[in-house]
């Protein structure tokens, strides 16, 4: 029996592959804000006894940090994490603890949970990350000396910011264990999902009847990535939907992977936020 751990897995795509992995008879480890919805989740699917809820805020750094070390006291090993947490703010949200809410919860918290997992990922026999962060951005789109984006943020700029240091992350997490696959995945179109967060009426109003009119299902749009969970390349891989795409490599990518593990080292001690 594989252990999968899936952020996000109380509500779209991540409660699709958690409903799909419980019905496979894995044991499937959610993690979320709302326990509800995970009861919900588990009243209706197969195999009910081998689904775990760890409550957890991942836009809060000490509760990402709580919950890797709660997963670490409980699994010797995890065979495949999935990150797809997400909740969309269209502006500059700073958390209690003083981050950029984003920026935390997009690529701080993603970072924590692999390299924090790194050995657990380790242990298993074909180990595999899916990181739901839409592959191909720019490779200058890190903001080193203002990462949360005091000055000048914009969903855009945020969002391309995020993107690209996933795929950094997928650089540094694979060098450290070449046996381990590292996917970044986007679906192919919208999917029709809760789109969980705070955005303008335009962007909500497009979501909602784009996403009712033109979206996939949930379980269908995770069909590629249950084959690439379940047949897992070693290395680092990105796709949309089934679709695999070119890597994004720049001239600079391992001073800029030392670059960002020193500015969440910096960042995320609990003595410097803003
Ligand atoms: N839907 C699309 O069309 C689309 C398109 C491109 C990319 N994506 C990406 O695909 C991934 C999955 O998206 P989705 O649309 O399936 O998501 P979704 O339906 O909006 O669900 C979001 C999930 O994240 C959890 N979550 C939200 N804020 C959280 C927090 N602070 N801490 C912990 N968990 C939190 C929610 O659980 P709780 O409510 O229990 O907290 C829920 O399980 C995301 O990375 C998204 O960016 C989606």
């Amino acid at each position: 029996m594989r252990t999968i751990v899936i952020t996000g897995g109380t509500d779209g795509m991540g409660a699709a592959l958690a409903r799909h992995y419980l019905g496979a008879g894995e044991q499937v480890v959610v993690i979320g804000r709302d326990r509800a919805k995970f009861e919900a989740l588990r009243a209706t699917a197969s195999g009910p006894g081998r689904a775990r809820f760890f409550a957890a805020d991942l836009s809060s750094v000490a509760e990402s940090r709580r919950v890797v070390e709660q997963l670490r006291a409980e699994h010797d090993r995890i065979d495949a994490l999935v990150l797809a947490a997400s909740f969309i703010r269209q502006s500059r949200y700073v958390t209690a603890e003083g981050h950029e809410a984003s920026w935390v919860l997009f690529f701080v918290s993603k970072y924590l949970f692999v390299t924090g997992l790194a050995d657990r990922l380790r242990a298993a026999e074909r180990p595999v990350v899916v990181n739901t962060a839409v592959p191909g951005t720019r490779t200058d789109a890190i903001d080193f000396d203002d990462p949360g984006m005091r000055a000048g943020f914009t969903f855009a700029r945020a969002n391309a910011q995020q993107r690209r240091a996933n795929e950094l992350l997928g650089i540094l997490a694979t060098e450290a264990d070449p046996r381990l696959s590292y996917v970044t995945w986007g679906p192919r179109g919208l999917v029709r999902t809760s789109f969980a967060g705070e955005v303008g009426p335009a962007m909500q109003l497009s979501a909602a009847v784009l996403g009712r009119l033109l979206g996939a299902r949930p379980d269908t749009a995770i069909r590629p990535m249950i084959s690439l969970i379940d047949d897992p390349a070693p290395g680092r891989s990105a796709y949309r939907g089934a679709r695999r795409k070119p890597l994004v490599t720049g001239d600079h990518d391992g001073r800029d992977i030392a670059r960002l593990a020193a500015l969440i080292e910096r960042d995320i001690s609990p003595a410097s936020p803003e």
